[in-house]
């Protein structure tokens, strides 16, 4: 086994063993392209999500949240092209059966599974259709979205008639997109159903190209403050035949995984591509009226797109790391603070003395309340408190012992350096907020 598919497989099975992320329905086999998130990926996701939420509508003034029906009417999909467009080509292997995509076959001749010879290459619409209501007929044909975007176009009339937001401005939401992919693969990369952050932020035309270098720049700096690894961050300008139908520039922020470097997010201009096509389509009127020149016209529009559970799997990757203590592997996952699930574990150094566990929970009720993220761990040794702790990435470990209970002190252990210090109890929550920033 090489060293970067080494390093997916520990990640995939931290990931399991402690509770971050299961496969999906695994007690009836899986269901491919599906993973569940466990007590700590929950946390993680959340906090990935509470981070891109305060970056990018709380503290602006020009953002407004949307959140959408997922089910939407099918002519939404019929407009922008996605029931014509939305596919992949794919091959079907005419022994076993199974499809694959030819980009990802490596130029190979015949079927990797079973040798069996390809037939003709077809293409494969991904969206996931289902009928709406009792009747069964085309007319009762609704799609899962596969993107968040299209609720935010559909509500720009909304918006602007209910807010009466300013140009420049975005709509922005976090929601589930669903897509029947062929081949779903490498863990949480290529999924079925997964969820995306993005951001139609509506511009004048003549200043797309301003606010599209704008945007590049906030992606890159909310990627940092997050803890991915910038080293590992590369942009590629996306070639005209492999953007969006309608995008006229694309930029992919490519990321470093462990099977290679691929998209992490994406950055689009989509003209006006979409309110013009709804405008079309649907005999609603999506123009803007600029008050200050009096001009009427269809806004354009700049897209920052980004897929959670690749922000998740970038993390890991980023933060995953191992060193030698006490002539053992540690494995550790060296998240921000802010990012990390638990901010911080509370343990009394002996189990069996009441008098330090009693004071260990009145340390952690405190702590609890004010952070809510939060563990009581009193398992094992304190050896194996800390490498369970560094495990799951939790910055701090908070040990009450004999001094606790005279001079109202505890030890705060660091994850990272593994270096020991006496914190006043009652400095502990401003030590801590000092930390999370
Ligand atoms: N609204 C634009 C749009 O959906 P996209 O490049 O198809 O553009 C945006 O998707 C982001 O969604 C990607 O950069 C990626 O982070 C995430 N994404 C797309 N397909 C995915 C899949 N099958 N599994 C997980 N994430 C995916």
């Amino acid at each position: 086994m090489d060293e970067k598919s080494d390093l997916m497989e520990k990640i995939i099975s931290l990931c399991k063993r402690r509770g971050f992320i299961y496969p999906g329905s695994e007690i009836y086999g899986g269901l491919a392209g599906t993973y569940d998130y466990g007590p700590l990926g929950v946390a993680l996701k959340n906090n990935i999500k509470n981070s891109w939420w305060k970056k990018f509508v709380d503290n602006r003034e020009d953002m407004y949240g949307i959140d959408a029906a997922i089910l939407m009417n099918a002519k939404v999909w019929q407009t922008t092209g996605h029931v014509d467009n939305f596919s992949d080509p794919m091959v079907d292997c005419k022994e076993c059966k199974k499809r694959f995509r030819p980009d990802q076959l490596d130029n190979k001749k015949s079927c990797p599974e079973c040798g069996g010879a390809f037939g003709i290459q077809r293409n494969f619409n991904m969206m996931f259709a289902t009928q709406i209501g009792a009747v069964e007929d085309s007319s009762a044909t609704v799609y899962l979205r596969p993107e968040t975007a299209q609720g935010m176009f559909v509500n720009f009339k909304n918006v602007v008639d209910s807010l009466h937001p300013k140009l420049p401005f975005g709509l922005a939401q976090i929601g589930k997109a669903f897509r029947n992919e062929i081949t779903p693969r490498d863990f949480i990369f290529r999924m079925r159903e997964f969820e995306q952050m993005e951001i139609e932020y509506f511009v004048n035309q003549n200043d797309w190209q301003k606010y599209f270098d704008y945007w590049k720049d906030e992606i890159l700096e909310w990627m940092d403050s997050l803890g991915i690894d910038m080293n590992s961050v590369h942009e590629l300008e996306v070639e005209e035949a492999d953007r969006a139908h309608y995008s006229s520039r694309t930029v992919d922020f490519e990321f470093d995984f462990p099977f290679g470097r691929k998209e992490l997010y994406g950055l689009a201009y989509r003209t006006d591509f979409d309110l013009q096509s709804h405008t079309g389509a649907s005999l609603n009127d999506l123009s803007y009226l600029d008050e200050t020149t009096g001009e009427r016209f269809v806004p354009h529009v700049i897209e920052p797109s980004f897929g959670l559970e690749r922000s998740v799997l970038a993390l890991l990757a980023s933060a995953y790391k191992e060193d030698g203590v006490d002539g053992e592997i540690r494995q550790y996952l060296a998240f921000k603070p802010a990012i990390a699930p638990v901010i911080c574990a509370v343990s009394p150094l002996l189990k069996n003395k009441p008098e330090l566990q009693s004071r260990a929970r009145e340390v952690y009720g405190m702590l609890k309340q004010e952070f809510g993220r939060v563990m009581y761990d009193d398992n094992g040794n304190i050896g194996k408190r800390y490498r369970r702790q560094d495990e799951i990435g939790t910055p701090f470990c908070i040990v009450v012992d004999f001094d606790s209970l005279e001079n109202q002190t505890v030890t705060v252990r660091d994850r990272d350096t593994q270096k020991q210090e006496l914190i006043k109890i009652d400095e502990l929550v401003n030590y801590l907020k000092s930390k999370l920033v």
